[in-house]
């Protein structure tokens, strides 16, 4: 082989392609791959495989080598002034056969335009189920094509064995970021002067840092692989979650890295649980178990949270002990169950409880472990749940199956109330872990539907004060950490106030937009201000009116076309664009629905216009945490660190020198204590 001039052209292409909108391999921008990549962290003891790939593109700007990988590379690993070795003699594992698979990958929009893309031969090897017990900094160096090499440089970080929270309870309210924040406090608590007189649960926490929430190969997050970051101490790429994503077409042979409930389960036995206002196969919820490059394989991810990873041997997490949320379409038999079984029988066979509506949730013991699904897709938000309940009627998401709505609804506090207390009761002494998730914070911000978005803050909110005023009523609370954090936001903000009735009046777009008033003219909230005839019922900490006069005049910075009248949308969840007759969806994209906000002026979208709702902003994401360990969430830190964080006060690291046995066989659920 030639590898001098073809080395050439490599470097070359190599900086036309770096930081850009396609990428052949995420995080291995060479042709050797080495994942977990360079500068990933670790937690002592905690389980990963390791993945190798050396690529030959048989085309394309990076064509090399005539197409044929080098099967015959070698890796060694040392740590910081130690020896080099082989993995197998490293980690006391046989070494894996070779395996080879093709990909292709489009390298810019011309590209893809003209439908030409780039074709890659692949050969790899995998190392399954290893942990490294001693702290300190590691090389790995991959040694491919003669002279080419790619090091990955590893930090095994110290980090405390001892536990110090019996418990931990992390909200997330998905999307959520400071704007959102401020914009509920001004809808659900009366100022007078510019003082408020009420305060939301958040504003009252102790201790308040930041997170940055990159992906591992995009600046720009999904929900999927920001909350394995959260869950696992490791980046990821869009869509994955629980593995470093690979290029071979199995989406679920990719290397995989233990999450905090796999780990909490296997090292102490504690209790743990998750709930959710979103389907609870939606990827933040299933993050804490699921090992997948595709978010999309729900029934799936189902089958491994109950089961664990059954495909490849790893750690058995023995399934939640709480499980609330939607999503009943994994779980009824049919098209969205893994292969088309009847999981609600498949966890009753697991000495699961189960409940489809609120009532049965509420009778629910707190012995046996729990699943409660209580309907399909997201549970309808707060807002339709509480104030405009004629909509619930038009769901059709019964939690068995049917076409009839599911009315008896359990909102987020009523779930995270029962699983604390069934996670107290199960965990006992051993403690527990439980994730709450305000789903719809998110989805309804996609829609710009902010008065739904801000309507589920609030719930979230309200939540968590009921959390910790049950926490101290059972005597957990000083035993408890709590923190409530987001995993990516969405570039929303309130800038003014609008005058509605003037800009239904008003006849041309440009005279609408004289109703938004700027500074001086925003005036004040109204949305506390009682209106004559109008009683939610929906207790303190919550808008007495929806509907006044003056509104917000908010937005997103990344939104499709859309028209705006700045109104709450009474009828359901807002749908801004939709396809249009006469157009076609993919070759034309989307158009401003013509059934949204028909009083209002148009908004030109910044999106590419097939893009059908607002998508993820940059910005960094509050963290607010008290309780035990609460002084380690200040400053600024990137989301990896929150599980670091959460690890250390729960003495999850394994301690040097004891590897529990076997590695690289077993299955890996010896317990280190009672
Ligand atoms: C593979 O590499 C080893 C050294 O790393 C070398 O001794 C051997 O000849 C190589 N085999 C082939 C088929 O290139
Ligand atoms: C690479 O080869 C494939 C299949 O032979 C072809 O479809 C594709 O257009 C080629 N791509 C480029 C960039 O030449
Ligand atoms: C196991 O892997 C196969 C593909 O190799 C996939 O189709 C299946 O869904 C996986 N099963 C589970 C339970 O993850
Ligand atoms: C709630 O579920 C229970 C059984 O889980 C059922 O008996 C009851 O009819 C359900 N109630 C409603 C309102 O659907
Ligand atoms: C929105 O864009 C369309 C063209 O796509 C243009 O005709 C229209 O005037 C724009 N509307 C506004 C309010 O800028
Ligand atoms: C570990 O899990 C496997 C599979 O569920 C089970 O057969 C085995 O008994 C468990 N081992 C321990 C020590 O709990
Ligand atoms: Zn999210």
């Amino acid at each position: 082989m030639d590898i001098s001039t073809s080395l050439f052209v490599l470097t070359a292409s190599l900086a036309l392609v770096t930081g850009q909108t396609s990428q052949r391999l995420g995080a291995c921008p060479t042709l050797g791959c080495v994942f977990p990549p360079d500068q990933a962290d670790f937690l002592p003891g905690q389980y990963f495989d390791l993945r190798l790939e050396v690529h030959a593109p048989v085309n394309g700007s990076e064509a090399f080598n005539d197409g044929e990988p080098d099967e015959n590379f070698s890796v060694i690993i040392s740590k910081e002034g130690g020896e080099a070795k082989s993995i197998a003699e490293f980690f006391d594992i046989a070494e894996p056969a070779i395996e080879k698979w093709d990909f292709s990958w489009y390298e810019d929009l011309f590209a893809e335009d003209a439908d030409t893309p780039s074709v890659v031969n692949v050969a790899s090897k995998i190392y399954r189920r290893l942990a490294i017990y001693e702290p300190g900094n590691y090389v790995v160096e991959l040694s491919y094509y003669g002279d080419k090499k790619t090091t990955a440089e590893w930090v095994v970080r110290p980090l405390a064995t001892e536990k110090k929270a019996k418990n931990v309870i992390l909200f997330i309210g998905d999307g959520m970021t400071t704007n959102m924040i401020t914009a509920a406090r001004l809808l659900g608590h009366n100022s007078i002067n510019g003082k408020y007189q009420s305060l939301l649960q958040l504003d009252k926490f102790p201790v308040l840092g930041h997170q940055m929430t990159h992906s591992i190969d995009s600046f720009i997050t999904d929900s999927a692989n920001s909350a394995s970051a959260l869950y696992s101490g490791h980046k990821s790429t869009v869509n994955a979650m629980g593995v470093y994503a690979d290029s071979s077409p199995d989406a679920f042979d990719d290397p995989k890295v233990e999450t905090i409930v796999e780990l909490l389960k296997r090292t102490w036995d504690s209790a743990w649980g998750a709930v959710s206002t979103a389907a609870i196969s939606d990827a933040t919820p299933i993050a804490l178990t699921g090992h997948s490059r595709s978010r999309y394989q729900y029934g799936s991810l189902v089958d491994q949270a109950l089961n664990s990873v059954t495909n490849y041997t790893w750690t058995n997490q023995g399934g939640p002990d709480v499980w609330f949320g939607g999503g009943a379409e994994q779980f009824y038999p049919g098209d969205g169950s893994y292969e088309g079984k009847d999981y609600y029988e498949a966890f009753a066979q697991a000495g699961y409880d189960i409940s489809l509506n609120k009532t049965s949730l509420l009778e629910m013991g707190n012995s046996r472990k729990a699943l409660g699904v209580f309907c399909q897709s997201h549970l309808p938000v707060w807002l339709d749940r509480n104030v405009y309940t004629e909509n619930l009627a038009d769901f059709e998401n019964d939690p068995l199956g049917s076409e009839s709505p599911a009315l008896d609804l359990p909102g987020l506090k009523e779930m995270t109330l029962k699983a604390v207390d069934i996670l107290h009761h199960r965990g006992g002494k051993k403690g527990f872990f439980l994730m709450s998730e305000g789903a719809s914070i998110d989805k309804q911000m996609h829609a710009l539907d902010y008065d739904r978005a801000l309507g589920d803050l609030l719930e979230l909110d309200d939540t968590v004060r009921a959390t910790i005023n049950h926490l101290k009523a059972i005597g957990e609370l000083e035993n408890t950490l709590v923190l409530v954090t987001s995993d990516h936001g969405h570039g929303f903000d309130v800038f003014g106030g609008v005058d509605t009735k003037y800009l239904a009046e008003a006849e041309t777009g440009r005279q609408k937009r004289t109703a938004v008033g700027v500074y001086e003219r925003s005036g004040l909230s109204q949305y506390t201000v009682p209106m004559e005839g109008v009683s939610y019922n929906t207790g303190p900490n919550f808008p007495v009116n929806w509907d006044p006069r003056y509104t917000f005049a908010q937005g997103l910075a990344a939104d499709p076309d859309r028209r705006e009248n700045y109104r709450v949308h009474k009828s359901g969840p807002r749908s801004p664009v939709s396809s249009t007759p006469g157009f076609d969806e993919v070759e034309d994209g989307l158009f401003v629905d013509a059934e949204d906000a028909t009083d209002g002026f148009v908004v030109n979208g910044t999106l590419p216009v097939t893009e059908a709702s607002g998508v993820h902003s940059l910005t960094d994401v509050a963290v607010f945490a008290m309780g035990p360990c609460q002084e380690m969430f200040g400053g600024v830190y990137g989301n990896v660190d929150v599980f670091y964080k959460m690890a250390s006060c729960l003495g999850l690291a394994w301690p040097d020198g004891t590897p529990p046995k076997p590695i690289g066989g077993g299955f890996g659920n010896e317990t280190r204590k009672g």
